[in-house]
């Protein structure tokens, strides 16, 4: 005996009909209309939509990063995601410079045993030496994991150069696998962080000022050029700019295959949060970091026109007091990153579907489906079909809520979008087919999540 959704209204990338659908043993097992329920619990979804559960391929849990680790750990991250309708995640295995890769891959997996969702891993390439190529053959072949992260920032921890960039495309290329890419100069990035130091100017402001626009919009152009070069398809992580969509938007009309994730937070707010007083800016410090006003409108516009194709969110908290503190005299020291995974949905179906700038189509396929597909997890995730993963997401489209980090479930002190309102919400959620949200009450499961091995 399983669960019957009945009545809801589904809705994947495609399309949008009534019907029922019939979980059993972790599976979708039936979709039609007016399905008998055979002793399975009954779930009404009337007036209500089915999605598939929402698919993160970019956060970072518990990652030591910049001299501490982010907040969330994986059961906390994946519940958190549970609560707001995303039952999986790509999270990044991220070596220090002269790490073994595949030590640190079984590092990522003692961590990441206890999620409470399914959860995959790229693997960052942070540094080139004799057996990195053989590290990145056994990730694909061996290991699942078919994806691998540079970043062009960083520089002198986790940063690679462009030699470094052109022998991961090219080894990358010839496994079949695909390069990432955090996109910002990272050597200009250091010279006006030192520069703007030597001014006195340390504040959460003048991390912003460090890393201007135009720097991603060049690292983006040169990692195209890298890629075509190598012939290496490319995704760009959470774009931020208009410069960088440009850039991609140019190397698709050449038939590049390249491809961009953006993230609620570049849709969503502008660098006024900079201004608050009393440091609060720093809960915003994230590189690249939020966009003057005007980046905005372009981003919800490649994502509209699919020019970008994914809503990620780079999930990676740092509280406010003991970590971000740790920079109140150099904004170089404010650990880069925030917390989002558990609001990305009520976020994009708010301001994207409600808004009228995506389609519900549009809204399961950037928050779900194109990244399924992107990284080799379509169609288990991201679809609603017999035989896929029961990972469903029942939501409500007249629920209302107000973002706040009194009530959220990140286990960090401040929030983004703290006062945001939103409407819709899931009602239930289902992860391989056990209900582990409802009407408010979070059953995560310490544990529950299994490792997603990815072929592309
Ligand atoms: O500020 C950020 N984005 N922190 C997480 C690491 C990264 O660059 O994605
Ligand atoms: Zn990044
Ligand atoms: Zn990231």
């Amino acid at each position: 005996m399983g669960t019957l959704i009945k009545n809801g209204t589904i809705v994947t990338a495609l399309d949008e009909y009534r019907g029922d659908v019939r979980l059993a043993g972790g599976k979708i097992v039936e979709l039609g209309p007016m399905l008998e329920a055979n002793g399975d619990t009954i779930v009404d979804a009337s007036g209500q939509y089915v999605f598939p559960g929402g698919l993160d391929p970019h956060v970072h849990m518990e990652l030591p990063f910049m001299g501490t680790v982010s907040a969330d750990d994986f059961e906390t991250g994946t519940a958190a995601g549970l609560a707001g309708g995303t039952t999986s995640i790509i999270d990044f295995v991220i070596p220090a410079r002269n790490e073994d890769l595949m030590e640190a891959l079984a590092a990522w997996h003692d961590k990441a045993a206890k999620s409470a969702s399914d959860y995959a891993f790229h693997m960052a390439v942070t540094w080139w030496g004799d057996q990195t190529a053989e590290w990145m053959r056994r990730c694909v072949q061996e290991e699942g994991i078919p994806s691998f992260k540079t970043f062009m920032a960083y520089r002198g921890a986790i940063g690679v150069d462009d030699p470094e960039l052109i022998h991961i495309m090219n080894t990358a290329r010839e496994l079949g696998a695909l390069t990432t890419v955090h996109a910002e100069h990272g050597d200009m990035v250091v010279d006006l962080q030192d520069r703007l130091m030597a001014e006195g100017r340390n504040t959460p402001k003048d991390h912003a000022l460090s890393r201007p626009a135009p720097l991603e919009g060049e690292a983006t152009s040169r990692a195209i050029m890298l890629a075509r070069m190598t012939k290496e398809p490319l995704y760009v992580v959470h774009v931020t700019c208009q410069q960088a969509a440009a850039a991609i938007i140019e190397a698709r009309s050449r038939g590049q295959n390249v491809m961009g994730e953006t993230c609620p937070q570049y849709l969503l707010l502008d660098d006024s949060v900079y201004d608050k007083p009393n440091f609060e800016g720093a809960a915003y410090v994230m590189s690249p970091p939020i966009r003057p006003r005007g980046h905005q409108e372009p981003l919800w516009a490649a994502l509209a026109s699919g020019a970008l194709q994914v809503v990620a969110t780079d999930h990676c908290p740092f509280n406010q007091v003991g970590q971000k503190d740790m920079g109140k005299d150099d904004f170089r020291k404010i650990p880069n990153g925030a917390a989002g995974i558990e609001h990305r949905l009520a976020l994009m179906y708010t301001y994207g579907v409600l808004a009228g700038r995506l389609s519900l189509q549009q809204f399961v396929d950037v928050t779900s489906t194109r990244a399924a597909k992107i990284f080799g997890l379509y169609p288990q995730k991201g679809s609603i079909t017999v035989g896929a993963d029961a990972d469903l997401v029942v939501w409500d489209p007249a629920a209302t809520g107000k973002i706040s980090a009194s009530t959220h479930h990140h286990k960090c002190d401040r929030n983004i979008f703290e006062g945001f309102e939103t409407k819709g919400a899931p009602s239930h959620v289902f992860s391989n087919g056990m209900l582990r949200y409802s009407g408010g009450n979070l059953m995560a499961e310490r544990g529950a999540g299994r490792y997603l091995k990815r072929s592309l």
